[in-house]
């Protein structure tokens, strides 16, 4: 059996040019803008559509699968930490199983991320949809059509609000990731005030009684739960993808990550006691727009719920912004290193950021949001997340073992138990999706493999033994 073709950590960072100045990417996300990306990645769909799904399965006892899904998030995002600060480059997990497993695995890594960044983009963006349409009945009593707002599954014939959402973060995008970064904060700063507003609304109706039963199916229902609540924490790595421009990365890019997980399972925590406590989990369980009818309920009125679909409108924007940044830098990463075309490596000398690769993505991503509905593609996109998660756990322990001197800002504790721990959650979590996601992993891997060895591997320039270049063409670019 062939050795697999490793990339050393030192090889990823010289030619990526992270730890020089004037590198293709600019250095500009400081600890605060990666919180807030982190944030922008992270809280959207899961928390104002998918609580519903989750409350259904798990009652109240779903403030249990939150803590348990941040857990499994937690235990991974040590590793991440890790690797994120010793091989600050923009390639997240792919880059990381690079380094750790070799070549085919960090391929199939940057193929489950497909799933995690661009699949979810399009999940998303659907999403988005729902709430613009939520948002326009409560303020005009008028709403798009089915047929303008909806893709076929789902009765309508193209989704154009998640066609427009996605082609506006790509314009973000393509400004510039300054431009981005600050219209990422400021909708993370908007979504997280709209939710504490929330949680202050639903616990002045607070009633002990609502939290009773408080586990009505058991560990059963609590281990569905958690699978379900998991969707809504997918997106934390995507801040180890701002590795090549955040300005002190192996100190911010770890803990904006732990500083993200925690903020945010506090908030969710909050968010589901509040609306259960307020009307009961029967009635928030399975409801599209859950936290609008907590409100109206609460209020009396219906100019809550207005503002609470205002703010799902804000918050969902920004996971695709956010989620679509994440996925250009992956196929950066992955360009450069010959396993994809070329095209997604070019960075443009005016704006600093991967224009080309930007719109391929936009155009590609835009056509599922047209036309596929939200759950279809929920749980494909955490199974192939979990996927890359336990990936990289296994990665911290490859690398440890084949560069213990490396220099890493930060270490997993209680090493090897930490990412041990997080490989049996990730698996037990992607077996809790069910054999029919199983199955479509499964072909969606085979797919992989063949693109892997019909053009990956006969492109790959750490094969052709190409020198290690530190990303002239993106130095020139900056020079200009
Ligand atoms: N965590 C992201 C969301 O909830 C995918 O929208």
């Amino acid at each position: 059996m062939p050795a697999p073709r490793i990339k050393s950590p030192q090889r990823l960072l010289a030619e990526s040019g992270a730890d020089r100045e004037g590198h293709g990417l600019k250095r500009t996300m400081g600890l605060f803008q990666l919180v807030c990306f982190g944030v922008g990645a992270i809280v959207g769909t899961g928390i104002f559509v998918g609580l519903s799904d989750s409350v259904a399965q798990a009652g109240p006892a779903v403030v249990v699968s939150f803590v348990l899904a941040a857990i499994t998030c937690v235990l991974t995002a040590f590793a991440f930490a890790e690797l994120g600060g010793a091989i600050p480059v923009s390639g997240s997990s792919y880059s990381f199983a690079y380094a750790g497993l070799g070549e085919s695995t960090a391929f199939l890594v940057g193929w489950c991320l497909l799933l995690e960044y661009g699949v979810s983009v399009s999940a998303v963006a659907v999403g988005w949809s729902q709430y613009v349409n939520e948002l326009l009945h409560s303020l005009t009593g008028w709403q798009l059509p089915a047929v303008l707002s909806a893709g076929p599954g789902d009765g309508g014939v193209v989704n154009l609000p998640a066609v427009i959402v996605i082609a506006l973060a790509a314009v973000l995008l393509v400004r510039g990731v300054r431009e981005s970064a600050r219209a990422t904060a400021a909708m993370a700063i908007l979504k997280l005030v709209i939710l504490v507003a929330f949680c202050a609304i639903g616990f002045t109706a607070f009633k002990h009684g609502n939290l009773t039963p408080f586990s009505p199916a058991g560990l059963g229902g609590i281990g569905a739960g958690t699978t379900a609540a998991f969707f809504s924490y997918i997106g934390f790595d995507a801040i180890t993808t701002a590795g090549e421009e955040a300005k002190n990365p192996r100190r911010d890019i770890p803990l904006a990550i732990l500083v993200c997980i925690g903020v945010v399972t506090l908030l969710y925590c909050a968010v589901a006691l509040a609306a259960i406590g307020a009307i009961g989990g029967g009635q928030v369980g399975d409801r599209p727009a859950a936290l609008s009818y907590v409100v109206n309920v609460v209020t009396g009125s219906s100019a809550g719920g207005a503002v609470i679909a205002f703010g799902a409108v804000v918050a969902i924007a920004s996971v695709v912004l956010a989620v679509m940044y994440g996925q250009t830098r992956i196929l950066l990463s992955m360009s450069r290193d010959g396993l994809v075309p070329r095209v997604f490596e070019k960075v443009s000398p005016k704006t600093s950021t991967p224009v080309a690769g930007t719109l391929v993505v936009a155009v590609v991503f835009a056509l599922p949001a047209a036309f596929a509905s939200l759950d279809a593609v929920v749980n494909l996109c955490t199974i192939g997340t979990l996927a890359t998660m336990a990936v990289v756990n296994v990665a911290v322990i490859a690398l440890r073992r084949r560069q213990p001197d490396l220099a890493r800002s930060f270490r997993v504790p209680l090493y090897p138990v930490v990412p041990l721990l997080g490989v049996v959650c990730c698996l037990y979590l992607m077996y809790e999706t069910g054999w029919s996601t199983w199955l479509q992993f499964a072909g969606f891997l085979a797919a992989g493999a063949l693109v892997y060895v019909l053009y990956g591997r006969r492109h790959s320039r750490l094969a052709a033994g190409a020198e290690v270049t530190p990303d002239p063409a993106a130095q020139e670019l900056q020079a200009v």
